[in-house]
């Protein structure tokens, strides 16, 4: 009988894109079928994140649930992959001495071995080494998605082009978790692309922790910068849309930001997390920017851009955070006019240096100012939106709205999903999935878009 996959995904995008790939090494290598529900499964896998303090305890009580699974059924086996894997390694055996493998982000491609090491030998196995970017040789392409695309909406992909971070910002456990920035070469990314595209995927989001740190190698051997890369996938025929997420401000380069004027595929949505408006605040993170650069890369890129929508990451109550550091990040928000942010509660991470800093400001107030920076964006989003009315946009179509399933949903340039009646017949309408279409925006519900399909014919031909 075919044995199934149970695989539970914490943290962000980067994760999202690694259990896609370990369902798929799972399946060609080891047979496997994906299964929603843990109770059916013969292995399940944790893709764990630790970036705050939340996250890591989150996962340890979900493994405290499955416990009882395990003593059920006999040869069920638990994994835990991930950066608190990465972490926290034999760590992990010692408060769940269940768990039978641990493996790191790198290291995700011999889950098939260390399974199988595991049923053989009955003994837990532990690798979470950084073998460097060996992992995209031994995954199946991404061609096999599409029987079971867990990440991505219909019509777009996501696709990993470095990995890993060298920035070691003073609060941040990614350095640690991913091990250093490597970019894979542009003939490894283009493939990925290229059969893609063969699947008929017409939007891609490149991934990374610093895309815009991109620093691969092309066909002769020479570095080539990001903006290169952009510019190489925006020429091939088929991609009619691509993103990138996420972007640090310190390699915001003007290169990078002349493609906003040079390539209108590229879409019109930058997230470019900033953290804090302080000066201060920013130096004792160590981001190496300041608030002025910040806002010049801003003012450039709305230059080469004007319709673009910016959006970013907050972190409120880093240890020192003043009143007035606090008031800096809010004036920074009035002045850029954000659309959308992830914003939390700065979290103490273990091992990190600004764990270490002392914090006076007591948690209610840290709380209270956390709630008066999401309803500035908030506002802010509502204003974007509004300012959308009336508008034509093109939307790449995903799928039936959350609510509704007559209505179709789409994705706009600037990262806004519109909700809009398909065509008259659900045969019809389903054909479009997947496809671009345009719509005019005609009701705006709090941050929700509605809108009027405009050319359903084109949007069949698209
Ligand atoms: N590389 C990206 C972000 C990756 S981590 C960048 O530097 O912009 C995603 C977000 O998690 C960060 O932008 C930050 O806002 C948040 N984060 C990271 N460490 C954190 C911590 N210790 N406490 C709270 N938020 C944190
Ligand atoms: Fe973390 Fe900073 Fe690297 Fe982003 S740039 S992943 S916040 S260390
Ligand atoms: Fe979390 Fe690791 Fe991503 S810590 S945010 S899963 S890189």
């Amino acid at each position: 009988m075919t044995q199934k996959l149970y695989i539970k995904t914490y943290g962000c995008q980067m994760n999202e894109y690694d259990s896609d790939k370990m369902a798929d090494v799972l399946r060609v290598c080891s047979g496997m079928e994906p299964t929603e529900k843990p109770e059916d499964a013969d292995v399940i896998l944790f893709n764990t994140c630790s970036i705050r303090e939340k996250a890591e305890e989150k996962v340890f009580s979900d493994l405290g649930r499955v416990r009882p699974l395990k003593l059920a059924k006999a040869g069920l086996l638990i994994g835990v992959g991930g950066c608190v894997a990465s972490l926290e390694g034999e760590t992990i055996l010692r408060r769940a001495p269940y768990v039978d493998v641990v493996f790191g982000p790198q290291t995700l491609h011999r889950l098939p071995q260390m399974l199988q090491a595991c049923r053989t030998t009955g003994r837990p196995q532990i690798d979470i080494s950084f073998p460097e970017i060996e992992k995209f040789d031994h995954l199946p392409a991404p061609a096999f998605n599409l029987q079971n695309p867990i990440v991505g909406a219909q019509g777009q992909r996501f696709v990993s082009i470095m990995e890993g971070c060298s920035k070691y910002c003073t609060y941040c456990v990614v350095p640690y978790t991913r091990g250093e920035e490597v970019s894979r070469p542009v003939r490894d990314v283009m493939a990925d692309i290229l059969a893609l595209i063969a699947m008929g995927v017409k939007e891609v989001t490149l991934l990374g922790q610093n895309v815009n740190a991109y620093c691969g190698v092309d066909e002769e051997g020479e570095q080539v910068d990001f903006a290169y890369l952009l510019q190489a996938i925006a020429a091939l025929q088929g991609i009619e849309r691509l993103r990138y997420t996420t972007s640090h401000p310190r390699d915001m380069t003007q290169r990078l930001i002349d493609v906003y004027a040079s390539t209108p595929k590229l879409a019109s949505h930058l997230h470019l997390p900033v953290q804090s408006g302080s000066d201060r605040i920013l130096a004792a993170m160590k981001r190496g920017h300041t608030v002025l650069e910040y806002k010049s890369i801003i003012r450039r890129v709305r230059a080469a851009r004007p319709d673009i929508c910016i959006t970013s990451d907050f972190i409120v109550g880093f240890p020192g955070e003043t009143e007035q550091d606090f008031e800096a990040t809010m004036k920074l928000i009035d002045d850029i006019g954000f659309d959308n942010s992830f914003s939390y509660l700065y979290s103490p991470r273990p091992g990190t240096p600004a764990a270490e800093m002392r914090c006076d400001t007591p948690p209610e107030v840290k709380s209270a100012r956390l709630i008066r920076l999401q309803e500035r964006i908030a506002q802010q989003e509502d204003a974007v939106a509004l300012a959308m009315l009336g508008s034509v946009q093109r939307v790449l179509v995903e799928g039936t709205a959350k609510k509704d399933a007559l209505e179709l949903a789409g994705r706009t340039s600037n990262n806004r999903i519109v909700n809009f009646p398909g065509a008259a017949d659900s045969a019809t309408s389903q054909a479009m999935i997947g496809s671009f279409a345009e719509v005019v925006i005609t009701q705006v519900v709090r941050h929700t878009l509605r809108g009027e399909l405009l050319t359903p014919n084109t949007a069949l031909k698209a």
